[in-house]
């Protein structure tokens, strides 16, 4: 934990996620009368994705979120960088409430502060594995020169040097995987989300990549790659 700021990174505190078009109703009854998922399903038609659910990391903190299939993790996990709003609760992530956030404090949040690994890569296959890599720094407008020496340097982290100028769709997923970590790297944010990023890998490259990241991990705490 930071000693300066002696404030978590993330904090989320009672977060409530209803889907379905009554779920103000549905949070009601739920917290008032202690109604059960089923109960909110038959009776309001919404359902629960996240319930009560309070965490915080530190600074520096790999924080991991279990659960059953269909248990809320990738619910509870998008709320972060608000791409969900919560039907309840607070986060906040460095202090700042995400939910008060303008338009323009919210891109911030999400070009500089957080970057997101999906499961399913997300990468732009038109362009260039580098380009790929290079895209959160092309949003904060930095010179190309910078964006592909930067680019090129973290792509060496994931051992992906010699592919730069490939298309993403000419990489195997376990390399497209490694691309899209690289680009979260490259974006060298204060929280780095994962939703599930290997699960898609068969066991043998999953278990390297994972070994990677915790290597990986452990260099950039201790030497952040970018500072804009
Ligand atoms: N956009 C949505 N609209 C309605 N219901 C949703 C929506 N997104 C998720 N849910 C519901 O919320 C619950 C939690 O889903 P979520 O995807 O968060 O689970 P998960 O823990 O990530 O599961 P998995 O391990 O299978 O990825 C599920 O019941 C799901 O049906
Ligand atoms: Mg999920």
């Amino acid at each position: 934990m930071n000693t300066l700021t002696e404030q978590p990174a993330i904090q989320v505190s009672g977060v409530w996620k209803i889907f379905g078009d009554r779920w103000r109703e549905a949070l009601q009854a739920v917290q008032e009368h202690g109604i059960s998922k089923q109960q909110v399903l038959e009776e309001y038609n919404c359902v629960v994705g996240v319930a009560d659910a309070s965490f915080e990391v530190a600074e520096g903190e790999i924080f991991c979120i279990m659960g059953l299939s269909g248990s809320g993790k990738s619910t509870l996990v998008r709320h972060v960088n608000r791409l969900l709003e919560p039907s309840a609760g607070h986060i906040h992530v460095n202090g700042d409430d995400v939910v008060g956030l303008d338009d323009k404090q919210l891109r911030d949040l999400r070009n500089r502060r957080i970057a997101m690994v999906f499961q399913n890569f997300g990468l732009m296959p038109h362009r260039t594995v580098r380009d790929n890599v290079a895209m959160p720094l092309e949003i904060r407008d930095l010179p190309k020169a910078t964006r592909w020496q930067e680019a090129d340097r973290v792509l060496e982290l994931v051992e992906l040097n010699g592919w730069e100028d490939k298309y993403a769709h000419e990489l195997s997923g376990g390399m497209q995987q490694r691309v899209g970590l690289a680009r979260a790297i490259a974006a060298d944010p204060q929280v780095l989300l994962m939703d599930e990023p290997f699960s898609a890998l068969d066991p043998l490259i999953r278990r390297q990549l994972q070994d990677q990241f915790m290597q990986l991990a452990r260099v950039m705490k201790n030497h952040p790659v970018y500072h804009p």
